[in-house]
């Protein structure tokens, strides 16, 4: 397989890839995953990988940044798939891995030309436009001919976005029981629906959605749409995050906008479940403005500005750096353009085997006490830093 990785590496940099074709399944890395199209685009400005999953007769696209790009391509060699065409500029290779992952590589030597690097202008969604979901037409996002309306395609692009967020982390989720989920703050819950309607009317799989909020009377809406749409494994909840518990296993906590430290407490709550996956949108980090304090930053500092957005992001690469340190694997995401919101950073969350706490610690510290911080999140989770050997 280091072969393999070197070989791949090396198409990558020397950016004479075409396309790859990934084929044959070991273990699909999403429901009903059959093969995956590789190929190089142009992204603001950036080379990227494109990867296009075939589910069914659906596909999901994602974009892989170029220093990412051979690690994830190997890790669908290595996981998912035991064969790939791949056409370069040079030849073409007909790669085989064996069951026990021996690699064999054919090459011919038939050209391609150099790859189009424009990204498809026509985007494809999840939730495509013109086929009516039901959940969108309660919603006044669609009609009833599956027309988005004009003034939601925003709202339309940003379920998608979501979806092709949750598509990327199905493999984390059980496959021989219900899926169970929380989404926490979940507010009017477009969201919420958007995932239950993917996950069980579009991908048939057995799942349990729980949403929770504060507010009384969005809930009771909520929940009576659920009923009207016939969506039984979709509940609500009237409650407060921080004293919300459950004694079932949850494997994915959802929370997409919960408000300053709510979030926190919900990512409390997540590590303690030891769910699998986390999906968090934070917004108004507000905790940590009043605290940052660095002699060396005060000309950032000095403009309300300029340390709010610091605060945000500091609060956001801390809460990062804790997931790190309790066994996750955490990646910072855009979830939707900036143009649409400033409330666009998804912490992507998946509970891992790679031991880096120790090193994820030690970078936390040095830039939590730099900055003259003291996070709820390191508050809430002191007790399970401290059995992994990580005291203040
Ligand atoms: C901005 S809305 C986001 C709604 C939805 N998740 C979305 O992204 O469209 C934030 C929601 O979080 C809820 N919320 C804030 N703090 C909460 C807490 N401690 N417990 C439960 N819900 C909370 C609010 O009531 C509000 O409905």
């Amino acid at each position: 397989m280091e072969q393999l990785q070197q070989f791949m590496e090396r198409i990558w940099e020397q950016g004479t890839l075409h396309s790859a074709v990934i084929s044959q399944v070991r273990t699909a890395p999403m429901e009903g995953c059959t093969k995956a199209v590789l190929k190089p685009v142009q992204l603001r400005g950036d080379r990227m990988l494109q990867i296009t999953y075939h589910v069914g007769n659906k596909v999901v696209h994602e974009n892989m940044e170029s220093d990412q790009a051979v690690q994830k391509w190997m890790a669908l060699m290595e996981h998912h798939f035991r064969q790939a065409l791949i056409r370069t500029t040079e030849a073409e290779h007909q790669v085989m891995i064996s069951k026990k992952h021996k690699v064999a590589i054919k090459t011919k030597a038939k050209k391609s030309p150099a790859a189009d690097l424009s990204h498809n202008r026509k985007k494809q969604y999840i939730l495509e436009e013109g086929k009516p979901a039901a959940f969108l037409v309660e919603l006044g996002i669609m009609n009833a001919a599956g027309k988005v309306v004009a003034q939601k395609f925003d709202k339309f692009k940003q379920i998608n976005r979501f979806l092709e967020m949750v598509a990327d982390v199905l493999p984390y989720l059980p496959k021989d029981r219900p899926i169970s989920i929380i989404d926490f703050g979940c507010g009017k819950s477009y969201l919420t629906f958007a995932l239950y309607h993917y996950l069980h009317v579009l991908l048939q799989r057995d799942v349990m959605i729980y949403g929770l909020d504060l507010k009384e009377d969005v809930i009771e809406h909520c929940e009576s749409l659920a009923r009207r749409l016939q969506y039984d494994g979709l509940q609500f909840a009237v409650g407060d995050i921080a004293d919300y518990d459950r004694t079932s296993p949850v494997d994915m906590v959802v929370t997409l906008h919960a408000c300053d430290t709510a979030t926190d407490a919900a990512l409390n709550k997540a590590v303690r479940w030891g769910a699998e996956v986390i999906l968090s949108v934070p917004c108004c980090q507000h905790e940590l403005f009043s605290q940052v304090n660095n002699d060396m930053l005060a000309p950032l500092l000095k403009h309300g500005i300029l340390k709010e957005r610091f605060s945000a992001l500091a609060t956001d690469a801390l809460r990062a750096n804790l997931l790190d340190c309790v066994g996750y694997q955490t990646q910072l995401l855009e979830f939707i353009d900036m143009e649409h919101t400033p409330k666009n950073l998804l912490i992507r969350a998946v509970k891992s085997k790679l031991k880096s706490e120790a090193a994820s610690w030690e970078q936390y510290l040095a830039f939590r006490e730099g900055l003259q911080l003291d996070p709820y999140l390191e508050r809430a989770l002191q007790d399970i830093l401290e059995t992994r050997g990580f005291t203040r």
